[in-house]
Parts: structure tokens; sequence; C-alpha cells
């Protein structure tokens, strides 16, 4: 099968999938739709891949979520669904847009109480975090920018603890983690986190592949075991 087919079948079995598992609460069918509607980049996790993060959240009962990458808030609002009363998810965003977004979409579903968004480079807002000694996060969702992985792991580290679950995405990039040289920045930084979480002794990894109407990518699952 060529390429071209083979997405087109991603596509359809992804569609499939999600008419099978999927009710996508409407208040999320509403940020997505805003999200359009502001000409946000389409780069959001898909429904299954939101509710899969949903699903590890209320597997591992984490309360303090914290989400690198906020985008229009489309992927908060899945994490959100797991939440217990007294769970609280921070997320960080850079974009003034995607930012103002994410707000309008959190205030409309109900959920400004339990989001904050901090908007601004991630790196300072993981600093000023570190500075607030608030209670350790224990289920990290990475989905900034990829050039900066490697970094924000060294602060993520700094603000989970033994047992946190981190969850990377855009690990795979289209097989470009094994495929090209060097100028990417972005494969660059991919690259150098994947190094980093094997080479330390408190983490423990595992990754999946992905295809479906997110093309070909995949997530790291790390694990906090020191
Ligand atoms: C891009 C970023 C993402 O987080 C993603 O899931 C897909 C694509 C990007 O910057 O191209
Ligand atoms: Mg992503």
């Amino acid at each position: 099968m060529n390429e071209e087919n083979k997405d087109l079948l991603w596509h359809e079995v992804d569609n499939y999938l999600e008419s099978q598992c999927i009710q996508e609460p409407d208040c999320i069918t509403a940020a997505y739709k805003a999200s359009g509607a502001a000409n946000l980049p389409e780069i959001a996790v898909s429904p299954l891949q939101g509710q899969f993060l949903a699903q590890l959240i209320a597997i591992s009962a984490s309360k303090n979520i914290l989400e690198l990458g906020t985008l229009g808030g489309y992927s908060a609002l899945w994490m959100a669904q797991s939440l217990p009363s007294d769970g609280q998810i921070v997320t960080l965003e850079h974009n003034p847009v995607c930012a103002g977004v994410a707000r309008a979409n959190f205030a409309h579903a109900g959920y400004d109480q339990q989001i904050t968004l901090r908007y601004g480079e991630a790196m300072d807002s993981l600093k000023a975090l570190i500075g607030e000694k608030g209670e350790p996060f224990d289920f990290v969702f990475l989905d900034a920018n990829k050039a900066e992985y490697p970094e924000y792991l060294r602060w993520i580290l700094k603000l989970t603890k033994k047992g946190s679950i981190i969850i990377a995405d855009n690990i795979v990039r289209d097989g470009d983690v094994v495929q090209k040289d060097g100028d990417d920045h972005r494969i660059h930084g991919i690259r150098e986190f994947i190094k980093a979480v094997s080479d330390n002794p408190k983490l423990q990894a595992s990754a999946l592949q992905t295809v479906g109407t997110k093309g070909y990518d995949g997530f790291m699952l790390i694990r906090r075991i020191g």
C-alpha cells in the first residue's frame, strides 16, 4: 500500500474507533470549534488521545496535573474529565492568541477554577512554580516546544516526585527521530530528551508509536521510580 492510501486508512480507522469509543463532551467540542475559528494550528491531540490521557489520569488517581503547551485548551479539557473535585491543572502557554482562546474555552466549559493557565515562556513559568513550592505534580503532559524538551525535563524533575507520571507527545515525528541528521532543532531536542530519560536511573520509560488522524507520531510514558 502506498503512503497516501496508508494515511487515508489511518484516518478511516481512527474515525471508526472514535465513533465507537468516544462521546466527546459538548464543552470539548465547543473548544475544538473555537480553536478552529481562531485559526489555531490543527495540532491538538485527537479525541481518542484526549480520552487516553483522561484514562491515564483516572488510572493513576492523579490530582495535580501540569501541562506544557496549552494551545486552545483541548487536551486540558480532556484531562479535566478525570479530575477529582479537589484536583487542579496548571497549563503553560507562550502564545497570546492561544492563551486567550484557551482561557475563554476553560471559562465556557466551567473549568476556570480547576484549570489555571499561566501565560509566558514555559521555562519562566516552571521556574516560578518551583519558587512557589506548591505540591509536586503527579501527572505531566509535555507537549510544548520540541527543541526545549530536554530543558523542560530538568525542571519537570524538580516539580514531580517518586511515582509521578510524565507523558511526552510527538517523540516520533513521522519517523524523523531516527532519520534526519542534525539541523532540525526539534528532532535534536526530542533525541536529547529521550537520551536524558534513558540515562536517568530515576526514570522508567516506554514508548508507543501512533498512527491516525494525527499522522505518524508517538507518546513516551515515563514513570518516576526514584
Ligand atoms: C506539532 C506540535 C505538536 O504538539 C503536535 O502534536 C503536532 C505537531 C508541530 O509543532 O508541528
Ligand atoms: Mg503534540
